[in-house]
C-alpha cells in the first residue's frame, strides 16, 4: 500500500475520495461491533471506522490493535452522522470507513501514555525521548523550532547573507565556559576543543572579504546548567563587514520582529524594541537582561537614610555600598512564615539579609522587625521615594552595588509573578547597551572582558585604553526578552595594534597573546575590514515563542539536567584499546 493523504489533512472536500492513510493507533473504540481508532501521524488525527460486515479481515486486524501499533489503512472518506462530529479535531467532521488494515508493526506496552499530556518523570521521557517527542506538547515545540529556523534562513538570505559551516574540532575560544577537549589519536598528548562559539572563524570570514556571514552553529559550553542552558546549543551567528551597532541591530530587530509575528501566538509589546543602557538597566531593574513587561523597579534610598542610626544600612553606606528597595503590592499582609521565607530567598541570592517593611492603612506608619530603628523622618522620606502606598510591603537590600542590584532584580522577578503583574502573552524585547569593556575581578586581582575580548573599546587609542581600563565603553548590544538574554554581539576590534593593548589589558604575557591568538592578531596586518555581529540562542528564541520555561523542551534530544544523554547514555566508558589509539590513560580514583 502507498500512503495518499496525511491523516491530519482530510476534511469535508474529500469525502467519497478512496485513500490510503498510515499511522499510529492514538485510541481504540471497541463498540462490540464496531471498532473506531484514531490514527495519528505528524499532521493530526482521523477516526477510522471499521465494520465486520463491510470489512472482516481489516476488523480482525482492528481488533488486535493496540495503542501506537502502525497501521496502514485503505479506505473512503465519509461525512459523520449528523450529531456525531468533532468540532474540537479539525478533520472532526469526516471519517474513514476501512475496506483493509495492514498491520506494519506492534508496539510493546508504553511505559506512559502518548496519547494525553499527563505528567511523566523527566528522566523517563528523556530516556524514551522518541516517545516523548510523539506528544503534542514536544511535537508543537520541534515544528516551531522549524519554522523559526526557516524564517531565520529565508530572511537572511533575502538580506545578502551568505550561510558558511566553520569547523567543530578548533583550537578553544575564550568566551567564558570550559572547554569540552577532543584528544586527537594522530597528535599524541593534544587536543581540539569543540567551539564555544565561532567568534573567531566568523571574523575570519570577514578578512576574508565574504562580507555577510551567518550560520546556525552548534556550540559547545561545559559550564553549569541551567533553566535556559545546555551543554550543546545552537546560535544563530551573524557577522557583517563595513558595519556597526545600527546595522547589526536593524537587521536582527527585523529578522525578530518577522519571527515573533510568523512563528509565535505571543504579540511584541514594543515596536520598535526598547533600549536600555546597562547602566540604567542596573540601576532600575537590578538586571542586564530586564523582564520589562511589568514595573516594580528598584528605588534608591541611599540618601534618605543617610546618618541613620539603624547599622545594617549605616556600615553599609560608610562602606561605599547602598541601599535600594522594591516595592511589593498588597505585601504587608504577608504572614510571619511567608516574611521569614523571603528573608531566607534574598540570603540564597546573596544578600546578608532583607529588611521588610509593611506599610500601614495610614500611609504613613511602617512595622516590620527594623521598623523601630528608624525615625518618623526616614519613615516620611522612604515612603515618599519609593511612593508605597498603604498595604505594601518594601523589601530593602543594603550591600555593594552589584548585591544589591542582583538580590533585587531576582527578588522582583519573584514579585512580578506572584503578584500576577506579567502578562504572558507578551514578548517585551530590549536592546541593551553601553556595557562596559573590562570587569576588575577582586578575587583573582585582574581585568576579565565582559563580553569577549574581541569586542570594541568605544576609546580605539591604545594609550587611553591602558590609562583607565575600568572607566571604557564596550561597543557590545545584548538583545533581552521577558527576562532572558537572547543575544550578544558587538562592533570588533579589527585593529592589531588595539587587539594586543586589550590582550596586554587582560594580562596576557607576550608569548600567551602569540601562541592563543598570534592567527588572529596576523590575520588583522593583511586588511581585516571594519566589522561587526552578533549571535542569539537559537534555543532561547524559541522557548520566548512557545512560552516554555524549560530550554529541554525546544530540543530533540537534550542532556538532562546532570549533562547526560539518558537516551544513549553518554557519557560512558570506552574500551581500554580506544584510550590506548588516543594515548590517554585513566587517573586511578
Ligand atoms: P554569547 O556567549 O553571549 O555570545 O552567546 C550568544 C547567545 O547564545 C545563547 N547561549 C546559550 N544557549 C543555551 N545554552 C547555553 N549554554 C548558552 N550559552 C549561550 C544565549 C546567548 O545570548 N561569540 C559571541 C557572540 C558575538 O559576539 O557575536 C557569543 O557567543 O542566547
Amino acid at each position: 500500500m502507498k500512503r495518499t493523504h496525511r491523516c491530519g489533512e482530510l476534511r469535508a472536500a474529500n469525502v467519497d475520495q478512496a485513500v490510503n492513510i498510515m499511522g499510529w493507533v492514538h485510541r481504540r473504540r471497541d463498540h462490540g461491533g464496531l471498532i473506531f481508532i484514531d490514527l495519528r501521524d505528524r499532521t493530526g488525527l482521523v477516526q477510522v471506522v471499521v465494520d465486520p460486515q463491510h470489512a472482516p479481515a481489516a476488523h480482525a486486524v482492528a481488533n488486535e490493535a493496540r495503542a501506537e501499533f502502525v497501521l496502514a489503512v485503505r479506505g473512503r472518506v465519509l461525512m459523520r452522522e449528523a450529531g456525531r462530529d468533532n468540532p474540537n479535531l479539525a478533520t472532526g467532521q469526516v471519517e474513514v470507513h476501512a475496506d483493509e488494515i495492514e498491520l506494519l508493526n506492534p508496539a510493546r506496552p508504553l511505559p506512559f501514555e502518548v496519547n494525553r499530556d499527563v505528567d511523566v518523570d523527566e528522566s523517563v521521557r528523556l530516556k524514551y525521548r522518541y516517545l516523548d517527542l510523539r506528544r503534542d506538547r514536544l511535537k508543537r515545540n520541534i515544528l516551531v523550532r522549524h519554522r523559526i529556523v526557516k524564517t531565520m534562513r529565508d530572511y537572511l538570505d533575502a538580506h545578502d547573507f551568505t550561510e558558511i559551516e566553520t569547523p567543530n574540532l578548533i583550537k578553544s575560544t575564550p568566551e567564558g565556559a570550559r572547554d569540552y577537549l577532543v584528544p586527537s589519536r594522530i597528535h599524541p598528548g593534544e587536543f581540539y576543543a569543540l567551539p564555544q562559539s565561532p567568534q573567531q572563524m566568523k571574523q575570519l570570514l570577514m578578512v576574508a572579504g565574504l562580507d555577510r556571514y551567518y550560520q546556525l552553529a552548534r556550540c559547545f559550553r561545559d559550564e553549569d546548567l541551567r533553566a535556559e542552558r545546555q551543554p550543546e546549543f545552537t546560535q544563530l551567528d551573524i557577522e557583517m563587514s563595513f558595519a556597526d551597532e545600527s546595522d547589526v541591530m536593524e537587521l536582527v530587530e527585523g529578522l525578530y520582529t518577522r519571527i515573533a509575528e510568523e512563528c509565535s501566538e505571543r504579540t511584541l509589546l514594543f515596536k520598535p524594541f526598547q533600549r536600555l543602557p546597562y547602566e540604567e538597566a542596573i540601576r532600575r531593574f537590578g538586571s542586564d537582561k530586564p523582564d520589562m513587561r511589568f514595573g516594580v523597579e528598584l528605588v534608591d534610598l541611599s540618601e534618605d537614610v543617610l546618618g541613620t542610626q539603624f547599622n545594617a544600612f549605616a556600615s553599609v553606606l560608610a562602606s561605599g555600598g547602598q541601599v535600594k528597595a522594591i516595592v511589593a503590592p498588597g505585601w504587608a499582609a504577608l504572614s510571619r512564615k511567608e516574611t521569614d521565607a523571603l528573608i531566607e530567598q534574598a540570603k540564597q541570592f546573596g544578600a546578608k539579609g532583607l529588611v521588610t517593611l509593611g506599610v500601614g492603612d495610614d500611609g504613613e506608619t511602617v512595622h516590620g522587625g527594623a521598623a523601630k530603628f528608624l525615625t518618623p523622618d526616614e519613615v516620611k522620606r522612604i515612603i515618599a521615594r519609593s511612593q508605597a502606598r498603604p498595604s505594601d510591603m518594601l523589601l530593602i537590600v543594603a550591600d555593594q552595588p552589584a548585591t544589591v542590584a542582583d538580590v533585587l532584580g531576582r527578588l522582583r522577578l519573584d514579585v512580578g509573578r506572584r503578584c500576577g503583574l506579567i502578562d504572558d502573552s507578551k514578548l517585551a524585547f530590549v536592546w541593551v547597551t553601553g556595557f562596559p569593556l573590562l570587569e576588575w575581578l577582586p578575587d583573582e586581582g585582574r581585568w576579565h572582558a565582559m563580553h569577549n575580548p574581541f569586542s570594541a573599546p568605544v576609546v580605539m587609542e591604545v594609550e587611553a585604553l591602558k590609562a583607565e581600563p575600568g572607566s571604557i565603553g564596550a561597543r557590545q548590544y545584548d538583545l533581552a526578552c521577558n527576562g532572558y538574554e537572547v543575544g550578544g554581539g558587538s562592533v570588533r576590534i579589527h585593529k592589531a595594534e588595539v587587539q594586543k593593548a586589550v590582550f596586554e589589558l587582560l594580562g596576557l604575557s607576550e608569548d600567551e597573546i602569540r601562541e592563543q591568538f598570534g592567527h588572529m592578531l596576523e590575520a588583522f596586518e593583511y586588511g581585516a575590514p571594519p566589522h561587526a555581529g552578533i549571535a542569539t540562542g537559537l534555543e532561547r528564541t524559541v522557548m520566548l515563542m512557545v512560552d516554555e520555561p524549560n530550554i529541554r523542551e525546544v530540543m530533540a534530544f537534550p542532556k538532562n539536567q546532570a549533562a547526560m544523554d539518558l537516551l544513549m547514555q553518554a557519557p560512558s566508558p570506552v574500551s581500554p584499546k580506544q584510550l590506548d589509539e588516543l594515548h590517554l590513560q585513566l587517573k586511578p580514583d
